[in-house]
């Protein structure tokens, strides 16, 4: 039996959050430069996008391009817009064919303005499409997204349009970049790396983590599956005694 087989569709995550990790080292380990990982990592993203559909998963929200990663030598970096141009323009026939829904999340002024351009028309396009939400983290930081809703909240109570006593969790939440989606309740990581790495930080404050030592080009949806079995045999507690749950 397959791991899809095993999972029960009644409980299914809503939001799954994926650092996508080990592209490099997936090159490194074949001869090839860097470049070649995160061509074939694109791969990988088809499949998954495609088995959360066919299972019904809401909400996907990949981590594709850090604010760190701009350190990375120049060369890479610009590879790796090229490859999103490119990859958004091929996919987007797919995307419609599946009412894929594209949205991104991040610093996206950022983002060369062609790969800028490429991204938001193909949210433009999908924009009426009501099945998976496709979210790409690109450009993106936790703590930037946190300082961010920190100062939009700060100007609100400035203009007197918001009280301080007000503040609520619900007003940060309403104030990231996230606001319209519910919390990840799966949080998976490829590579074999045990850390967040400034992704979604506030969002993730309950989800069940899934490390899998996997690199990310060799992650397909059968991977994918078997992360939600595992996160199905979980018993989620929220500060609960298991007697209370049952
Ligand atoms: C993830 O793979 C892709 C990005 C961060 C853009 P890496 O490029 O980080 O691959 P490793 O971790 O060096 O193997
Ligand atoms: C996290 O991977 C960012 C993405 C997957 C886009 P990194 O490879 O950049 O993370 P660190 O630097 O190893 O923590
Ligand atoms: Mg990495």
């Amino acid at each position: 039996m397959g791991f899809k087989d095993q999972i029960d569709l009644s409980r299914l995550p809503e939001h799954i959050a994926i650092i996508m990790d080990g592209n490099g080292r997936w090159a490194k380990g074949k001869g090839k430069l860097r470049v070649f990982g995160h061509r074939n990592g694109v791969v990988s993203v088809r499949d998954v996008v495609e088995g959360a559909g066919e299972i019904g998963v809401k909400y996907v929200t990949l981590y594709t391009f850090s604010s760190e990663n701009w350190s990375r030598p120049r060369l890479e970096v610009s590879a790796i817009m090229e490859l999103m141009i490119s990859t958004i323009h091929k996919e987007i026939n797919n995307f419609m064919k599946n009412n894929v829904r594209l949205n991104a999340i991040g610093e996206l002024n950022m983002l060369p303005e062609k790969c800028y351009r490429e991204l938001t028309s193909a949210m433009e396009r999908t924009s009426q499409n009501t099945g998976l939400v496709l979210t790409l983290a690109l450009s993106y930081s936790s703590r930037r997204e946190i300082v961010s809703a920190v100062k939009n909240i700060a100007s609100k109570v400035l203009s007197g349009e918001l009280n301080i006593d007000q503040i609520n969790e619900e007003t940060i939440e309403n104030n990231l970049y996230t606001s319209a989606m519910p919390d990840p309740e799966l949080m998976i990581r490829t590579s074999g790396e045990y850390r967040i790495s400034n992704y979604l930080l506030w969002q993730i404050a309950y989800a069940e983590l899934y490390f899998t030592a996997k690199l990310w080009p060799d992650f397909r949806r059968e991977d994918f599956f078997e992360a939600i079995v595992d996160f199905q045999k979980r018993e989620r507690r929220f500060g609960m005694t298991s007697e209370q749950l049952n």
